[in-house]
């Protein structure tokens, strides 16, 4: 792509209304109860959740693979077929016989780029994600890791101007994180539209323009990644204990009664008048450290889903 399309962030596509229900058992699942989204070029949206709250759902909806039962998805680009490069969940789409680069010159050719081109394209990604020496031995043959990376190089051989990566870095070691990282940073000034899920909130953080947080089927957050953490007016503690607390301790339930969460010998607070009850409380226990939690998607992850599980907060006061 031409560096000059980043300058008009039009949109790639977006989808009004989506909504999907699976059955479950006697009764049914709502996958996604109503879901907006936008994807625009030279950006990268991040998609979060928790286990189970639609995003793999919602990926398959956008890239057509899966039927809404409500809802549009409109693709605003001339072009059918070649216009989308995913990594898809769980399924790493490659010919388990063929070689890595068989695979890639394969995947290009059928999205219509020439077999020279194809074979070129393919021995550059095949470098960029540290598998040149690689490229001659059956996609069988390799390592779980190895075999994702493959599939995301074979999601680009193309050149696509859309990109669905779901989980795209799963079970991929931390080197190869790394190269991921830049090389998602790198399509994004390329002016890619790039649509990614991941459960690592460090990466969402290093390269979202944008991100969504999905929850039971529904998006609870979505905003520009500079907006949304400075737009979470209430400050996060977190204050380590220097001991576990016993699982009858009584502190516990006066704890909770605050709206303090307790995981191992971490707590964790929403606002600063709670801190200092929450602080009496755990007095005179020793306390390794306190400290007020920057500003990180982690936090912001946290309490959103913290807010809504907490269900009398908006209803009793
Ligand atoms: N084919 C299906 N049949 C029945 N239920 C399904 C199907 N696909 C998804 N679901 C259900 O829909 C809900 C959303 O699933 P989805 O895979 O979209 O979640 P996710 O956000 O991608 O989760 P994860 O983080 O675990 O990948 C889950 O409750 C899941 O069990
Ligand atoms: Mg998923």
């Amino acid at each position: 792509m031409h560096p000059s399309v980043r300058s008009s962030p039009s949109p790639a596509l977006w989808a009004r209304g989506l909504r999907k229900r699976y059955p479950q058992g006697k009764s049914w699942i709502e996958a996604l109860k109503g879901v907006d989204l936008e994807l625009r070029q030279g950006e990268i949206l991040t998609l979060l959740g928790p286990n189970g709250a639609g995003k793999t759902t919602l990926v398959k909806i956008l890239a057509g693979l899966v039927e809404p039962d409500e809802g549009r998805v409109e693709l605003l680009r001339e072009g059918q077929g070649t216009w989308l490069g995913a990594v898809l969940e769980g399924n790493r789409n490659l010919y388990w016989r063929l070689s890595a680069l068989e695979n890639l010159i394969y995947f290009g050719t059928l999205r219509g780029v020439a077999p020279k081109e194809a074979r070129r394209r393919g021995l550059e990604l095949l470098e960029v994600i540290g598998l040149q020496n690689k490229a001659h031995q059956t996609v069988g043959t390799l390592s779980r890791g190895q075999q994702q990376r493959v599939a995301l190089a074979a999601a680009l051989v193309h050149d696509p101007p859309v990109l669905f990566l779901d989980e795209p870095t799963l079970g991929v070691d931390l080197e190869a994180q790394e190269a991921i990282r830049s090389w998602l940073l790198k399509l994004g000034i390329d002016g890619k539209a790039i649509l990614l899920t991941t459960h690592q909130l460090d990466l969402a953080e290093a390269v979202a323009n944008r991100v969504a947080i999905l929850l039971e089927g529904e998006v609870a957050l979505e905003g520009e990644t500079q907006k949304v953490l400075q737009g979470s007016p209430r400050a996060v503690y977190r204050i380590e204990l220097a001991l576990l607390l016993d699982e009858g301790d009584l502190r516990l339930g006066r704890l909770q009664a605050l709206g303090a969460e307790v995981e191992g010998r971490v707590v964790r607070i929403v606002g600063e008048e709670t801190l200092w009850e929450v602080l009496r409380v755990l007095d005179p226990l020793p306390i390794d450290r306190v400290e007020r939690e920057s500003l990180s998607l982690a936090g912001l992850f946290w309490r959103v889903l913290r807010e809504r599980r907490k269900p009398c907060s908006s209803g009793s006061t």
